[in-house]
């Protein structure tokens, strides 16, 4: 780092100078920019003026090293003090190299590759002069029809939390000043974005604060642990306040409490949002507002540029609430080395080398393997049988819209499709493929072309799904079933009365009613990404074996959303001993779990898990007890296994959950073999936030379980004394 004085620079700079840093503006308002700064659109009636842009501390979107550089170059020279520009961008699943959707990640439990794909996605993004990714997005979600379940790993706050440290260390490495192929990380949405009430996007959160400490904000303090330099504000509320407004939420949970050093950002426009929200009257209020919670920058509106500084010249607010946030900006630019080297990483000629090099590909390859998920597999139909002839058909079939929301720098057509990949893997002449429907219609033609193709096929793939636009932001949908002509298409092939396998590409746990019990497998591919097409027929052909485990529930209906693993009991169990027929916590018309619980994933070849034991049954505060169960691969495949361990409180000063995620392991065995595996429990992990927010152990009883699923497990008790 430059032995650079901040505080002098910050001394330097003019009140508009420091406003102006606050702001973050799109690519295009930039000279250097293929647009060369000339606005057109929308964005011309933000009516920006050209010595705030001259002072804007950030920019939005911009790729690429030839782009990057100019821009940074335009800007030193336009800028009074030379204070260089920083490139933030969302590399959320990858750059160019596109990695499988977070949701599809998480299911893959496997957090070293989980790294691995962050650090590529950053080494990617920082040769084309990117300094900062908002990722990862670390929102806890239970609800299916928010269209952006797929940007996270689950349902989980523990798993979640895991994930949330493995992408920061990927994406930031342990060197971030001097390894130029990393970036700093922005994680997001604080807090709690994942809760929308209806599963509408950008709707109301609402939660108890105790809720929100226990399931939402682990994964965001994980981050913070991890080292991530910024944060984002969530659209939504927080306990009836914006959270991009809240005083409370900001600068005493996220700054005092979780010691939040670095620079927060709102999301796109959400100061100005406080406005339709109806907690400011005007852009002025707005600003007023934001920066008083300590929003640092503001994405993309202008309240704070058009009204801090007359705020504080009438001694409205204080000018150290604009040099914190300036000053911590300042910080995170130096701490880049932006002041020595402003074009920091970005470097045209490795570019090339570098995004999407085999190297990275093959990583994208193995992490989608990893994270498709076999729901069913039926009398073993998977995998594919030797010189069997397969119908391949469907929407999917040949689509390269496999990549999923977030992947604006990948390009579907470097993705290999599905039929490419079984193309590149058996004789030609043992595959038929025909669409057979467009993702949400479908002509008489289609199909009947279809179930020609069907005709002298021992096997039909039928690979459905939800297009891309159909989910990520802005994409909730109340209706989760795959869309009508698709199950148009299916109940046309079910008729040819061939075997069905079901390959899905989607965004989040589907509504599987009308296609379940009739597909004979299915496989949840999520968007699997670049080499999704490859890794899904070697998965089909059994050249891998699935082991990837579902992290969010797959619900019944939507009626019984939210459905999640981690739920309490109620005083009514519908399966207690005593539990009444009708008079119980039950639906009338449909079960009370999922159709797929979490964890759950099947693999070609089974496990058993046995002699559950237990070091103890009772331990001391200062005690370890450790678990143990031999698992035993009792098929005839080599195969991998994530054995889970959860923990139950029984009684509590508030209810507790009826599992709670605490461990796992993931396990590779030969056919035959048997594994011991064991799991240690320290005090720590049994405590949680009391009704009065301290984080606390109870004495007394606890279950403890290890199995294969949230609902396959075997248990034991223990004593806390
Ligand atoms: C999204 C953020 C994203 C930002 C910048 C917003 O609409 O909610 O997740 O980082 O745009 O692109």
């Amino acid at each position: 780092m430059k032995d650079i004085d901040l505080t002098q620079l910050l001394n330097k700079m003019t009140l508009e100078e420091k406003v102006a840093q606050l702001t973050q503006l799109a690519t295009p308002f930039f000279k250097g920019s293929n647009d060369n700064g000339e606005i057109t659109g929308p964005m011309k009636e933000m009516g920006i003026s050209q010595s705030t842009i001259e002072n804007t501390g950030s920019v939005l979107g911009a790729s690429g090293a030839l782009q990057t550089k100019a821009i940074q170059e335009q800007h030193l020279k336009d800028n009074r003090l030379g204070i260089p520009l920083l490139f933030m961008s969302d590399i959320v699943h990858g750059y160019e190299t596109i990695f499988p959707i977070p949701l599809a990640m998480g299911c893959s439990w496997d957090l070293p590759l989980a790294e691995k794909s962050a650090e590529i996605a950053a080494k990617e993004a920082a040769v084309s002069g990117i300094h900062v990714t908002f990722a990862p997005m670390v929102d806890l979600v239970r609800d299916p029809r928010w269209g952006r379940v797929l940007e996270t790993t689950g349902e989980d706050p523990y798993l979640n939390s895991e994930f949330s440290k493995a992408q920061i260390r990927g994406f930031q490495g342990s060197d971030l000043t001097n390894d130029l192929s990393r970036v700093a990380a922005c994680v997001k949405h604080f807090a709690a974005y994942g809760a929308p009430e209806g599963g509408r996007d950008y709707n109301t959160v609402n939660m108890s604060e105790r809720e929100m400490y226990e399931q939402y904000l682990p994964s965001y303090r994980s981050a913070l642990e991890a080292g991530a330099e910024m944060v984002m504000s969530a659209f939504n509320t927080v306990d009836g306040i914006p959270a991009t407004g809240n005083k409370h939420l900001m600068r005493n949970i996220l700054r005092k409490e979780m010691g939040f050093e670095g620079v927060l950002i709102s999301d796109w426009g959400a100061v100005k949002e406080l406005i339709p929200h109806g907690v400011a009257e005007d852009e002025a209020e707005a600003a007023f507002k934001a920066l008083q919670a300590g929003i640092d920058i503001e994405m993309m509106t202008t309240c704070y540029v058009d009204h801090v500084k007359d705020q504080i010249e009438k001694g409205m607010l204080e000018e150290s609430l604009v040099d914190e946030a300036v000053f911590r900006i300042l910080q995170l630019k130096n701490k880049l080395g932006l002041f020595e080297n402003p074009y920091r990483g970005a470097d045209e000629q490795l570019e090339k080398e570098t995004v999407m090099s085999d190297a990275h590909r093959n990583v994208s390859y193995e992490l989608a393997t990893k994270s498709v998920v076999l729901l069913k597999n039926q009398h073993h139909v998977l995998p594919l049988k030797q010189n069997q002839k397969i119908a391949l058909i469907g929407p999917f079939a040949d689509s390269g819209d496999i990549l999923g929301a977030w992947s604006w720098k990948g390009s579907k057509a470097d993705a290999v499709t599905l039929k490419n990949g079984m193309l590149q893997r058996i004789d030609h002449s043992s595959l038929t493929v025909a669409k057979g429907s467009q993702v949400e219609a479908s002509s008489i033609d289609d199909i009947a072309e279809a179930v020609e193709a069907c005709k002298d096929a021992d096997i039909v793939i039928l690979a459905l799904g939800e297009d891309s636009e159909m989910s990520g932001e802005a994409g909730s949908r109340t209706n989760i079933k795959l869309p009508e002509a698709q199950l148009n298409l299916f109940s046309h092939i079910k008729k040819t009365g061939k075997p069905i396998i079901t390959v899905l590409f989607n965004g989040r746990p589907l509504d599987l009613t009308d296609i379940h019990d009739q597909s004979d497998a299915i496989l949840e591919a999520w968007y699997p990404g670049t080499e999704g097409g490859a890794a899904i027929a070697d998965v089909l052909f059994g050249n891998i074996n699935p082991s990837g485990k579902l992290t969010m529930s797959f619900p019944y209906s939507s009626g019984q959303i939210p459905v999640y693993y981690n739920h309490f009991n109620t005083g009514r169990p519908k399966d207690a001993p005593d539990a009444q027929e009708r008079y119980a916590s039950q639906y009338l018309d449909s079960p009370n779990k999922p159709l797929y619980p979490f964890g759950y994933g099947l693999s070609y070849t089974t496990f058993s898990y046995e002699n559950m034991k237990q070091s103890s049954e009772a331990m001391g505060a200062e005690d370890t007890l450790t678990f143990s169960i031999e698992v035993t691969n009792t098929g005839e495949l080599v195969g991998d296994e994530v054995v889970q361990f959860y923990i139950q409180d029984v009684t509590g000063e508030v209810v507790r959950p009826l599992k709670e995620l605490k461990d796992f392991k993931k396990i590779s065995l030969n056919p035959g073999e048997t594994k011991e595996v064991q799991f240690n429990v320290r005090e720590e992990q049994l405590r949680y936030y009391h009704s009065d927010l301290r984080y606390m152990s109870d004495k007394g009883k606890f279950n403890a379980f290890i199995g294969s699923s949230s609902e396959e497990v075997l248990s034991l008790s223990f004593q806390l004394l």
